[in-house]
């Protein structure tokens, strides 16, 4: 057995996000376009007698509400494994209830660094659907880059990757639960049954050739109603010169698209000081997805 693994689980934002209609396993029917983006969260495995969770992150539940745990333990079950063991160590950088994916990612990161550790021989496929098993949008975080998610948001399509676009992140001092948010944009769905096209924005096209004006997130209704302080957000954004400005996922993190990193400085100066509080975070789109790394060199 390896004596220690560890995971790279990388955040998303959604590009486009429309809810199409609501079907009847209680979830909703998506058309959406994902992108992994530069901002990690660390899943490491190490030898231990039980199957078990610690993190250090602060607002972290370790027991099997954590969908990393959910996620070694449904692996495990496929396989066959009764007595599945080690010491799972998750160092979160992704904020908490934001809408970019952490706890999906970490599932899936789970799902990667515990096949491998274990010795299973997992097929892609085989990840894919125990990805499924866990939630709507761990699945993409297998392959991550850029792609289209469709069903519950877990029948993917693979695109060309963006480019590295540069991005700003809002993260608002507080989460956002994503069920009461699509339990609230039920009553009002305005799309059932009509095609969408969904735009998506490409670093090469930059600035004149891009469609940023039909980049649209169809929760940012409901969200915006409920937190005018994230529509002020997204306005802000807009007035220091991002090309898009969007709600993420269910919120509650609102992005924008810069054309260079001295733009992206240029806002963080204009909206630090009425934002304060927030976590205003730089990064850019990647290619990829969950990806094994080498393990922290922290002895413990
Ligand atoms: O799949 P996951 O547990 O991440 O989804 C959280 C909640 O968000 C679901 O329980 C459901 O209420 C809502 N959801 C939805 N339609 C989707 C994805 C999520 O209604 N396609």
């Amino acid at each position: 057995m390896t004596p220690r693994l560890a995971v790279r689980c990388p955040a998303k934002i959604n590009f486009s996000l429309r809810v199409l209609d609501r079907r009847g396993d209680g979830y909703h029917e998506l058309d959406t376009v994902f992108q992994a983006i530069d901002l990690w969260d660390e899943l490491e495995i190490g030898p231990g007698p039980t199957l078990r969770l610690v993190s250090d992150s602060p607002g972290v539940p370790v027991d099997e509400t954590n969908l990393v745990l959910r996620a070694a333990r449904r692996l495990a079950e496929r396989h066959g494994l009764r007595s599945p063991a080690g010491t799972l160590i998750l160092r979160k950088a992704i904020p908490i209830q934001a809408g970019l994916g952490g706890g999906s990612s970490d599932a899936a990161g789970a799902l990667v660094l515990c096949s491998h550790f274990w010795g299973l021989s997992a097929a892609a496929g085989e990840l894919s659907a125990a990805a499924a098993e866990i939630g709507a949008d761990v699945p993409f975080f297998l392959e991550g880059g850029t792609a289209r998610g469709r069903g519950r948001g877990d029948l993917l399509e693979a695109l060309p990757f963006v480019g590295p676009l540069r991005l700003l992140l809002g993260c608002p001092p507080f989460g956002i639960p994503t069920a009461e948010v699509f339990r609230r944009a039920s009553g009002r769905l305005t799309l059932p049954g009509i095609g969408v096209s969904l735009a998506v924005p490409w670093a090469h096209k930059w600035p004149q050739e891009n469609d940023f004006g039909s980049l649209a997130n169809d929760l940012e209704g409901v969200v915006f109603e409920d937190w005018p302080e994230l529509k002020r957000f997204r306005d802000g954004l807009r007035d220091a010169g991002a090309g898009a400005a969007l709600l993420s996922g269910s919120g509650s993190t609102v992005y924008g698209i810069f054309a260079d990193d001295d733009e992206i400085e240029r806002a963080q100066g204009r909206l630090r000081e009425e934002f304060s509080g927030w976590r205003l975070l730089a990064t850019r789109a990647v290619r990829g997805g969950v990806r094994l790394s080498a393990p922290h060199p922290a002895i413990r």
